[in-house]
């Protein structure tokens, strides 16, 4: 498991988000509410910059005409054309056989830590 120092963690406070680019790969690193969150900055739909995407909670169905909230600031829409992505698993919402990748992020001292698998 490689490890990445990729930002300070008083450059990415609640509601920042950085893109970095490690091994070739783009990556964005988005703290939401305190919580970081690292996936790979290419959507499986059609390659787009997800991680510039709005980060929003889940619309669901309550009852036949209206509709509700779930898992609050949990999902993140790709700019392009609005798919959605559960920011823990990388699961898409709008086609469950896709997926984007996700990384292990942690805050160490005072950097932002991306632990990453093979190259
Ligand atoms: S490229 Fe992301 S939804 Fe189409």
């Amino acid at each position: 498991m490689q490890k990445h120092r990729v930002a300070k963690t008083a450059d990415l406070p609640p509601g920042e988000r950085e893109i970095v680019t490690v091994n070739k790969r783009e990556i964005g690193i988005l703290n939401v509410d305190g919580t970081l969150y690292a996936l790979r900055n290419v959507c499986p739909h059609r390659l787009g910059p997800l991680c510039k995407g709005r980060v929003r909670p889940l619309v669901v169905w309550e009852g036949e005409t209206n509709i509700g909230h779930e898992r609050e600031n949990e999902i993140i829409k790709c700019p392009w054309h609005n798919w959605e992505f559960d920011l823990k698993t990388g699961k898409s919402i709008t086609d469950d056989s896709l997926r984007v990748r996700t990384y292990r992020v942690e805050t160490e001292g005072e950097d932002v830590v991306l632990y990453l698998n093979g190259r």
